[in-house]
C-alpha cells in the first residue's frame, strides 16, 4: 500500500462546527487528524498550551467547501510578547544556549522523524485547510519539510567562521564566528503552511536561534499540530514559541517588537513593505520572501513535450499560489499557438476539485477573498483587451475553485501582467526576433525578480537568458525547484535575502570578527 492508499483506507468524519452543505460529508480523514480538529486548540508558549489572553478565537475554513473546521486562539500583541518573553529566557538563560551544535542537530533530526511518522495526519489537515490535492500535500509539502529539518540538522554541527589571512600575519591574529542573531519572528503565509514554516524554522534551530512563530490565519492547524511535535520531540521550553492570530495585531506586534533580534518574512508585497518600516523601531535584521511575476521563455527550437507540460505545471501548480509561479510566458512566434494550445490542452484536463477526492489535481484557492482578487484579475485583464483563451470562471458554487485560465493578447502595461495574480491565470505573449536582449528586456520589464525559466536546446542560448534575467532563480527546461539545498529569494521587489541551503543559514547569525595582537 502506497501512503495514499494507506490514508483513504482508514476514514472518519471531518468534524464540523457548522453544516452549510451537504456534499462535504463525503470527504473522510484519518482518527488522528479527525481528533486533532476537535481537540481544543491553545498557543504554545514557554512551552505550555495556554488560550489567548483576551480569550477570543476565530474560525479556521476548509476552501473547498467553506465550512469551518476548528476553531483557534486569537494571540494578539499580549501573546508575542509573553512568546517573546520566552523565547528571550530561552535564548539567554535557558538550556538552548548550553546545547551543543550536535545535540542541536540531534533534536532537528528528530523532529524530521517525527514529521514523517505523522505524515498521513500533517497532509490532510494541510488539505482541509488550505486545499491542495493530498497527493501534493503528502508528496510534495510533508515530504519536503522532512528533508528541509533533515538538511539543516546537518548543518547545526557546520556552521564555522574564517581564518583571515591579514596583512601583518606576525603581529595579529584574526578569525571570525557566526553566531545566532537571537530571538527571530517568522511570519508564514498560507501557500504552503508547513513547508513554509520548514523553511524558516529548520536554519534557526539549525544555527541556535530561537523562535516566535505566527501561521498565516487562514491556516493555522499544521504548525498547531507542529507545536506538538516540537515537544514530542523534547525541544527545550521557550524555543519554539506558536501564536495564531491576524497580521495586522499579532504580526504587526512581531515586526515592531524591540526584543526580537530578526523578522523573516513570507507574503505580499505590500505586507513586506509595512514590516520594514516596522522593523526600524529596534533596526532589527529582517528577510522578506515577497511576490512575483516570473518569466517563462520558449524558444523555437524547444522539446515541446517538456516544455507544455513544464510550463503548465510551472503556473497551475498549487492553483497558482505560488510564489514563483511562471505567470508570464514568452514563447517564440513559431511556436506561440503550438504551446498555448497545447497548455489550453493540459489546462482542460486538469481535474480541479476538493483536495480530499481522489485523483483531483486542483484544488481551490485560499479564500472568497483571494477568489474575488483573482476573478477580477481576470475580468480586468478581459476589459482591458486581453482574451480569455481557456477558463476564466469560477466552477461550481461551493467552496473557491477557479478554473486554469490563459489570457492571451496581454500587453506589458496590463495589470494583469504586472502584478502578481496569485491565482491559476497565465499571461501569455510572444516575441519574433532573435536578439536575447530585446528578450530579456520584455521579460525584466517588472517589479519583480524571484524566478524565471527559459525552455531551449540550444546551450548557449540557455546560458546567455540565464545570465540576463534577473530573478534570484532560473530553471532551464523546468521550472520549479524543490530542493533544500538550492537558496531561493528575490532580485528587485521580490524580496531581501535567500532562504534555503547553505545561504539559508547566513539569515540566522551574525558574524563575530576577532584580532588577537600576537
Ligand atoms: P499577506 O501578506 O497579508 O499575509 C501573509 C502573512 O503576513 C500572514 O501570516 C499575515 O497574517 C501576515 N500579515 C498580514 N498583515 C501583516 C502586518 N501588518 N504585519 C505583520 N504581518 C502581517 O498576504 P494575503 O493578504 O493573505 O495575500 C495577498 C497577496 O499576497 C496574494 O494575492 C499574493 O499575491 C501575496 N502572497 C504572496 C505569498 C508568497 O509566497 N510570496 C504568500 C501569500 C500571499
Ligand atoms: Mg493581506
Amino acid at each position: 500500500m502506497d501512503a495514499l492508499e494507506r490514508i483513504r483506507a482508514r476514514r472518519f468524519p471531518i468534524p464540523m462546527e457548522n453544516s452549510m452543505n451537504t456534499h462535504a460529508d463525503q470527504f473522510r480523514i484519518g482518527e488522528k487528524a479527525a481528533s486533532f480538529l476537535r481537540q481544543e486548540k491553545k498557543l504554545l508558549i514557554d512551552g505550555k498550551w495556554v488560550p489567548a489572553q483576551s480569550g477570543k478565537i476565530f474560525d479556521t475554513y476548509d476552501p473547498g467547501t467553506g465550512r469551518i473546521i476548528a476553531q483557534v486562539p486569537e494571540g494578539d500583541a499580549a501573546d508575542i510578547d509573553d512568546a517573546v518573553k520566552a523565547a528571550r529566557r530561552a535564548f539567554e538563560e535557558g538550556p538552548w544556549s548550553r546545547i551543543t551544535p550536535s545535540e542541536r542537530g540531534r533534536l532537528i533530526w528528530k523532529l524530521a522523524d517525527l514529521l514523517e511518522q505523522n505524515a498521513d495526519e500533517l497532509a490532510e489537515l494541510e488539505v482541509l485547510n488550505n486545499g491542495k490535492p493530498l497527493a501534493n500535500a503528502r508528496n510534495s509539502d510533508v515530504a519536503l519539510s522532512v528533508d528541509m529539518f533533515r538538511y539543516m540538522a546537518g548543518w547545526a554541527t557546520k556552521i564555522t567562521g574564517e581564518t583571515i589571512s591579514i596583512s601583518a600575519p606576525d603581529k595579529y591574529h584574526a578569525f571570525t564566528v557566526r553566531e545566532p542573531v537571537g530571538v527571530v519572528g517568522q511570519i508564514i503565509p498560507w501557500n504552503a503552511p508547513l513547508l513554509m514554516l520548514a523553511w524558516k524554522v529548520a536554519p534557526a534551530l539549525a544555527t541556535g536561534c530561537t523562535i516566535v512563530l505566527k501561521p498565516a490565519e487562514q491556516t493555522p492547524l499544521t504548525a498547531l499540530r507542529f507545536g506538538e511535535l516540537v515537544q514530542e520531540a523534547g525541544i527545550p521550553a521557550g524555543v519554539i514559541n506558536i501564536v495564531t492570530g491576524f497580521g495586522p495585531t499579532a504580526g504587526a506586534a512581531i515586526a515592531s517588537h524591540p526584543q526580537i533580534d530578526k523578522v523573516a518574512f513570507t507574503g505580499s508585497s505590500e505586507v513586506g513593505r509595512i514590516i520594514v518600516k516596522a522593523a526600524a523601531g529596534n533596526l532589527k535584521k529582517v528577510s522578506l520572501e515577497l511576490g512575483g511575476k516570473s518569466p517563462v521563455i520558449v524558444f523555437p527550437d524547444a522539446d515541446m513535450s517538456v516544455a507544455i507540460p513544464g510550463v503548465t505545471q510551472g503556473i497551475f501548480a498549487n492553483s497558482g499560489q505560488v510564489c514563483t509561479a511562471g505567470s508570464r510566458l514568452f514563447a517564440h512566434k513559431k511556436v506561440f499557438d503550438q504551446i498555448v494550445d497545447g497548455i489550453g490542452q493540459r489546462a482542460g484536463n486538469i481535474r480541479v476539485g476538493h483536495g480530499l477526492s481522489e485523483g483531483v489535481q486542483m484544488g481551490p484557492v485560499i479564500s472568497p477573498v483571494q477568489c474575488d482578487r483573482v476573478m477580477g484579475y481576470i475580468e480586468q485583464g478581459r476589459s482591458a483587451g486581453a482574451t480569455v483563451a481557456f477558463g476564466g470562471t469560477r466552477i461550481g458554487n461551493e467552496g473557491n475553485f477557479i478554473a486554469p485560465t490563459v489570457l492571451t493578447d496581454t500587453r506589458p502595461d496590463m495589470a494583469v501582467v504586472q502584478e502578481e495574480i496569485f491565482g491559476p491565470v497565465l499571461c501569455a505573449m510572444s516575441f519574433d526576433d532573435d536578439d536575447l536582449e530585446q528578450i530579456a528586456r520584455q521579460a525584466n520589464d517588472s517589479i519583480f525578480g524571484l524566478a524565471g525559466s527559459v525552455w531551449t536546446r540550444d546551450l548557449s542560448v540557455a546560458h546567455k537568458m540565464v545570465r540576463r534575467i534577473r530573478a534570484g532563480r532560473i530553471g532551464v527546461n523546468v521550472h520549479g525547484s524543490v530542493d533544500a539545498a538550492i537558496p531561493t529569494g528575490g532580485f528587485k521587489q521580490s524580496g531581501w535575502g535567500r532562504e534555503r541551503g547553505q545561504e539559508g543559514l547566513n539569515l540566522y547569525t551574525e558574524t563575530k570578527s576577532v584580532i588577537m595582537s600576537l
